[in-house]
């Protein structure tokens, strides 16, 4: 049977957008018509929260310690899983590391501000000592201003992903309603943002299935 791909969301910061990214990337796949499980390590459980405000029973989420997640990703594949997805919590360096060691790749979403910058640094760090590919998803980006790209500049140590996902308040409205953006607004620029990051994980999941 076959392995899920697994994706650890993890920065240091709160609020930096790890279960926004988390859920809408969840139903992004599940309307691709893949199996998805949302591991939700965060005692704040706001991904777990998120699905109980959902009328659908899927994407799966399950509230869990960080020490089950071995079992947890073993059961998703006897469940036939495509994907599991990590939400994480911030300030726990721990369990930032137990969630990049059992990933494919690590997802590090970061605001264009500098307290952001300096915590993705040792998000990135993270990443290198479980081994694992970690791309920064810039997040949140506003409408105006080169704050975004003068940031990127400064992040020299790390892999950006190749799709910036803007500050919309469809992510806010889909939330409080239990949806992905995909959802709540198919047609709208949010939607199409989560979708192209979506089909960048996919690339990343056909290059690590010829490895
Ligand atoms: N791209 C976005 N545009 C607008 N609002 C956003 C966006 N991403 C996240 N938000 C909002 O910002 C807040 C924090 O986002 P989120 O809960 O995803 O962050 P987090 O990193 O998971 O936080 P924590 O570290 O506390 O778990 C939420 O109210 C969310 O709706
Ligand atoms: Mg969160």
């Amino acid at each position: 049977m076959k392995k899920p791909y697994v994706i650890a969301v993890i920065v240091q910061k709160g609020g930096a957008g790890k279960t926004t990214l988390a859920i809408n990337l969840a139903v992004a796949m599940e309307g691709k018509g893949k199996a998805v499980a949302i591991i939700d390590i965060d005692q704040q459980a706001s991904a777990t929260k998120w699905g109980d405000r959902r009328e659908s029973n899927s994407p799966v989420v399950v509230s869990a310690h960080a020490a089950r997640l071995k079992s947890l990703i073993n059961d998703c594949k006897e469940n036939g899983a495509d994907f599991v997805i990590i939400d994480t919590p911030p300030h726990a360096e721990n369990q930032a590391l137990e969630a990049a060691r059992v990933a494919d790749i690590v997802l590090i979403p970061c605001r264009p501000s500098l307290v952001d910058l300096e915590a993705m640094g040792s998000s990135v760090n993270i990443a290198k000592i479980a081994k694992k590919p970690a791309y920064v998803v810039i997040s949140q980006k506003p409408a105006r201003g080169s704050l975004a790209d003068e940031m990127k500049v400064a992040i020299e140590d790390a892999e950006i992903a190749p799709v910036e996902i803007g500050n919309r308040i469809a992510f806010v409205h889909a939330y409080t309603m239990g949806q992905g953006v995909i959802e709540y607004e198919p047609k709208g620029k949010a939607a199409d943002e989560i979708t192209q990051l979506y089909k960048f994980i996919i690339k990343l999941r056909g290059k690590c299935n010829e490895q």
